[in-house]
């Protein structure tokens, strides 16, 4: 998968990609990250890559030309599978729609400031907005980081324990079971006596009920899909 980012604030993107399962699937070649300065494609003087809005009011609208000019750019090197904006009144990103896009190709995220971007960006150019959740941020990087984290760690090679994805919360639509490791008796404090029984059946069977139980207790609109 290859992403590539536009922005206006490169630098805060740069190092969650340097380490960790990120980093990792970088260098085993599976996923390419390139961040695009929105301010290198701007042709105002002063660099810069937004202005007041028609009809007065408070706050910047980030202008359509750089927008179109980088997005031109990237489409004359190759095509996308969809080219994203990060915006609170998005769909909310979920495990489904991760699952989904994390076997697309090539994938363009703009990252949203000020007031927004001019709604002919949107109407033009963008084919799929996504929130991360019903709050407002400064920008759209925190959320391009959010949702490239959520889609590489599901290219299969990037875990190293393919399964490991697949036990995650919200597959199934259940939250994970609780996990343990030793000491097996911490102060008193005892891990279940199924996880040390080496039986594997019930130790499934025990997980199962488990996941089962903390989505009951804590997201019961889970079960309900
Ligand atoms: N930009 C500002 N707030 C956001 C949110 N909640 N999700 C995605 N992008 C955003």
């Amino acid at each position: 998968m290859r992403i590539d980012i536009i922005t206006v604030l490169p630098d805060l993107l740069r190092s969650p990609f340097e380490g960790s399962i990120m980093k990792r699937a970088i260098e085993k070649g599976l996923v390419e990250v390139h961040f695009h300065n929105l301010r290198d494609y701007t042709k105002q003087k002063q660099k810069s890559v937004d202005d007041y809005q028609f009809g007065g009011g408070a706050g910047m609208v980030m202008m359509i030309q750089p927008i179109d000019d980088c997005i031109a750019h990237l489409k004359s090197e190759r095509q996308y599978d969809e080219i994203i904006y990060m915006t609170p009144d998005g769909e909310t990103l979920n495990q489904q729609m991760a699952n989904r896009m994390s076997s697309y190709e090539n994938i363009i995220i703009l990252c949203g400031h000020y007031k927004g971007v001019d709604q002919r960006v949107r109407d033009q150019f963008i084919t799929k907005e996504i929130s991360i959740g019903d709050y407002v941020l400064s920008g759209g990087e925190l959320g391009a980081l959010v949702l490239s984290d959520a889609l590489i760690r599901l290219i299969p090679g990037v875990l190293s324990d393919e399964t490991s994805a697949l036990t995650d919360s919200f597959q199934d639509n259940l939250l994970a079971p609780p996990v343990y490791t030793r000491p097996a008796d911490y102060n008193g404090w005892k891990v279940p006596d199924v996880l040390l029984s080496g039986h594997a059946a019930k130790i499934e069977k025990w997980r199962e009920d488990m996941a089962y139980e903390h989505t009951k207790n804590r997201r019961p609109d889970l079960l309900d899909k």
